[in-house]
């Protein structure tokens, strides 16, 4: 931290954030702790991404949008929430909760868990997982970086979504020399053949399970090669101290063949999960509006972190919000109407449809409304009214990314036309015709019970 003049620190602030010690770091990623100085503030973390980087690396921009619409679908006690996004012209920064108790790896290290603290921590694994996977969002990544304890030893698992990065980038960031991250990863994700994201965090949480109770990796060679053959019989050795209950569990999670391998539900009809087990109430979801109401409108940046004023887009860095400077940078598609205040209805919606179905689908419900419909580069369809509403024509565009192996997130953006004709259609007029491809709206209740859905 710099030091002014009579010696004192010079904190970095960051719009209502003063910026303080580095928390972790990934290869596009920084994460800050952050105290928030506005009135009931307490701390955040901050996770501060390079744009430069962000623009020069294919497909990590949509991964990030794509990051932070899982984000905001997933509300949990045991999931890091987001609290807001913000940008300067060099950075985004995702605003998120702080888990004061740091890694729940940095315990481990200093030596294996009691079986009952081994428990409770897996059992919130289990709950946050699950509650992600039957709104459609496997993590793919879940490694001891990646779950964190807030003060009260609570589990909160962090970066969901980092995992759908496309397979180059995971090579070519974190994971390409280190043994250590592969891992906790499960044999069909390593044999690159496609696989079921829900699946394959199964495989991780076993993984997870052993080292909390054991204390160690169940597959470690200084040899990679010979790592990845070991996971790939699911070849480990089981110590003595482990009890035949928690063997038994952790012997049905490491299962090569991911339909073999046991569901959620099937977990917590264990008797070794069920001892002690209170499910977590997950917190209301929260709408996008609120979400901007939280963060005073959305878009801020005080300039602090890149202090030039000179702008050569239309839109100024100091009052755009992430997804307008995100969306500026990249070809075409502009974002930026999902989060302005307007926006009211759920936008977003969850399905289990091919995307190519979720398309057409959209297609014939575009046009059914009366709408001039055309097909967008990717997965967009792009809907215009063929009259003038209430303040101009209508038009949307709505975007379909596939998250994880059959299941698609599709989102609608306002192109044109009145905000509340904007709102009329995303919260009524499209909804009937969807309803056989919708899994969930977001915000709304789980689509199944759990014990139907699961995961596996
Ligand atoms: N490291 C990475 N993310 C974090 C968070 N949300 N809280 C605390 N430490 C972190």
């Amino acid at each position: 931290m710099a030091r002014g003049r009579e010696g004192e620190e010079r904190k970095m602030v960051l719009g209502k954030y003063e910026l303080g010690r580095l928390l972790g770091q990934g290869t596009f990623a920084k994460v800050y702790y952050a105290r928030d100085l506005s009135a009931g503030g307490g701390s955040v973390a901050i996770k501060m991404i390079d744009k430069a980087r962000l623009r020069r690396t294919e497909g990590m921009m949509e991964q990030l949008r794509r990051e932070i619409s899982i984000m905001r679908m997933v509300r949990h006690p045991n999931v890091v929430g987001i609290r807001e996004v913000l940008a300067s012209r060099s950075s985004v920064f995702v605003v998120m909760e702080y888990a004061r108790g740091g890694e729940l790896f940095a315990k481990v290290v200093r030596g294996r868990l009691t079986e009952d603290h081994a428990r409770r921590y897996f059992q919130q694994l289990v709950a946050a997982v699950g509650f992600c996977h039957r709104r459609g969002i496997s993590h793919r990544d879940l490694k001891p970086e990646n779950l964190l304890l807030d003060e009260e030893g609570q589990l909160k698992v962090t970066d969901f979504g980092l995992a759908a990065l496309p397979e180059q980038l995971r090579h070519d960031g974190l994971l390409h020399t280190q043994c250590g991250t592969p891992a906790y990863v499960a044999p069909e994700v390593l044999r690159k053949r496609g696989y079921d994201g829900a699946r394959a965090d199964l495989w991780s949480c076993g993984v997870v399970l052993y080292v909390l109770l054991c204390g160690f990796l169940p597959f470690q060679h200084d040899n990679c090669a010979k790592m990845y053959q070991k996971i790939f019989k699911a070849e480990y050795q089981m110590p003595p101290w482990v009890s035949c209950d928690a063997r038994r569990l952790i012997a049905r999670l490491l299962v090569v063949d991911p339909a073999k391998r046991i569901s959620i539900p099937e977990i917590m009809r264990t008797p070794w999960f069920r001892k002690g087990f209170v499910p977590p109430v997950p917190s209301p979801p929260v709408s996008p509006k609120k979400w901007l109401d939280e963060d005073d409108g959305g878009v801020l940046l005080d300039g602090s972190e890149d202090n030039s004023s000179s702008n050569s887009g239309s839109m100024s860095p100091r009052t755009c919000n992430a997804f307008q400077l995100i969306s500026s940078m990249s070809s075409g598609f502009d974002l930026s109407g999902l989060f302005e205040s307007e926006q009211k209805a759920a936008t977003v919606f969850t399905s289990r449809a091919p995307a190519a179905t979720v398309v057409e689908k959209l297609e014939a419900v575009g046009r059914a409304l009366g709408f001039e419909v055309a097909r967008g580069k990717g997965w967009r369809v792009r809907m215009e009214a063929k009259a003038d509403g209430t303040n101009g024509r209508l038009a949307v565009t709505a975007e379909v990314l596939e998250v994880a192996a059959g299941v698609a997130v599709v989102e609608f953006a306002h192109d044109a036309g009145d905000a509340l004709d904007f709102n009329n259609f995303c919260a009524e007029d499209v909804r009937p015709g969807l309803a056989d491809i919708v899994w969930a709206w977001q915000g709304d209740s789980p689509p199944m019970p759990a014990a139907v859905v699961g995961c596996a």
